[in-house]
């Protein structure tokens, strides 16, 4: 794969690109007095489907979307680190680059740019950067599921490291912001910053992690995704929904290594068991039914099962946020990841069919996916099964909720010629509903095509 950071000359971008640019170029003007030296650019991304089993270790199949951050930047001799907004409701940063403080419980829109920023420093073992100037500009929609928190991180990390003239892959930039990500809470996988640096135009990727692998997908000929977001706001660091799904994993992977008499304490993800035992995932759904009751588990009998006390499971299992949990749910959420993890190689393997089969196997496969994360891991929720389902019934083969879900968008795969009268049914029995949603419809439904990863734009 092609996997160095590609610098692209700002007059060679197509002329509606170079008008936004130009407008984030006259906004950095008027707040910093100067014309900025160069620009930084990550997308945003939709995963088509492996919700949920990238922190377990599994490979997911997004894509980038067109939708992305950009930052101007200039470089400042103060060591002042400086960031900006395009829009001003947001508003200013300012410390020295040796001075940062994130803020991990309410994080600002600014902590995902000090994430990425901090993520570079860390990674370089450096304890500051050249003073920056920054004004960052953002078309994707925020709290959408869509990543743009991610695109923000990586779009940071990205200028600090070519301000600072350091070097990285792709791949190891991607992983970089997937630890930086975490300074602001949630212990996510690695697919939004994998995707956002390594995207192509033309292909989404089917991505393995623990070493990052990006396989190209060719989604076949006259398929359609459209993405409709069902306006319900999530925000996956403002609640420990998510953190505790990641926990629920862990615990439940470690029940099942402990019956089967490996040492759980070295088992930390789902894969890492299925390495272990060598064992296929037909198996281990298996072996969920044998080992894990369909009932919460308190943390008693967690404790009891694994012959271990509170303190150390908290040690071992738990993270800052989920550490007073009381109750983990563990077959539903353990058969969603394997099963699921089933399903992206089964849709890989759909996307070589001829197309019409192509299309029902790849949209059947989209639902199943949808309904195990409303039935087994709880992270739908009642708009999106409401969204969903009238995809479906206004063509669409497949829909699913997509990102970390409780709110967000779904993507659809659509025969292309229903593109018109799905977007027309969709708006009558979706967004006509009420005048909130009448407003949003033109910017919450649109086609999506894979686009490019990162850049950084020359002048
Ligand atoms: C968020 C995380 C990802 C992934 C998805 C759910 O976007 O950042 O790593 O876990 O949720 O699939």
């Amino acid at each position: 794969m092609d996997d160095h950071i590609v610098l692209q000359k700002i007059s060679d971008l197509p002329q509606n690109l170079i008008a936004k640019y130009d407008l984030l170029s006259e906004k950095f003007e008027k707040n910093f007095d100067q014309k900025p030296e160069f620009f930084a650019r990550a997308p945003g991304r939709v995963n088509i489907i492996g919700e949920h089993i990238d922190y377990c270790g599994y490979s997911v199949l997004p894509m980038a979307i067109e939708h992305d951050i950009i930052i101007a930047a200039s470089l400042n001799n103060n060591y002042d680190l400086i960031v900006t907004n395009y829009e001003e409701k947001y508003n200013n940063f300012k410390s020295k680059t040796n001075q940062i403080e994130i803020n991990k419980d309410k994080p600002n829109w600014f902590d995902y740019f000090l994430s990425g920023h901090k993520g570079i420093l860390d990674k370089f073992n450096l304890e500051y950067s050249k003073g920056l100037n920054i004004c960052v500009w953002g078309c994707v929609p925020k709290s959408a599921g869509l990543s743009s928190s991610s695109a923000l991180v990586v779009c940071s990390a990205l200028t600090t490291l070519y301000a600072n003239k350091l070097e990285l892959s792709k791949s190891d930039l991607a992983e970089t912001c997937a630890m930086a990500e975490r300074y602001v809470g949630t212990q996510g996988g690695g697919m939004d910053q994998a995707i956002s640096c390594l995207g192509q135009t033309g292909s989404a990727k089917l991505i393995d992690f623990n070493p990052l692998r990006v396989h190209n997908i060719n989604l076949p000929e006259g398929s359609q995704f459209v993405i409709t977001n069902s306006c319900v706001e999530a925000n996956k660091a403002a609640t420990n929904q998510f953190n505790t799904r990641v926990a629920e994993c862990r615990i439940a992977t470690q029940i099942l290594a402990k019956s089967q008499g490996l040492n759980w304490r070295k088992i930390k993800k789902p894969i890492d068991l299925q390495k272990s035992l060598n064992s296929s995932l037909s198996e281990l759904i298996e072996l969920i039914d044998l080992v894990l009751h369909k009932e919460p588990y308190s943390m008693d009998e967690v404790c009891r099962i694994l012959e271990t006390t509170q303190q150390e499971l908290i040690l071992n299992s738990l993270t800052q946020n989920t550490s007073n949990l009381k109750e983990f749910q563990l077959y539903a959420r353990l058969m969603h990841v394997f099963s699921e993890a089933k399903r992206v190689y089964d849709f890989r393997d759909a996307c070589l069919l001829e197309s019409s089969a192509a299309f029902e196997a790849m949209g059947q496969l989209m639902n199943q996916s949808h309904e195990s994360c409303r039935a087994l891991y709880d992270c739908s929720c009642e708009e999106l099964d409401e969204l969903t389902q009238i995809c479906r019934e206004s063509g669409a083969y497949g829909s699913r909720l997509t990102g970390a879900g409780w709110g967000g968008c779904a993507v659809s795969l659509i025969p292309k010629d229903k593109i018109d009268s799905f977007f027309k049914s969709v708006k009558e029995r979706y967004y006509d509903k009420n005048d909130r949603l009448k407003a949003l419809f033109s910017e919450s439904v649109f086609s999506t095509k894979p686009s490019s990863g990162i850049n950084i734009i020359i002048l």
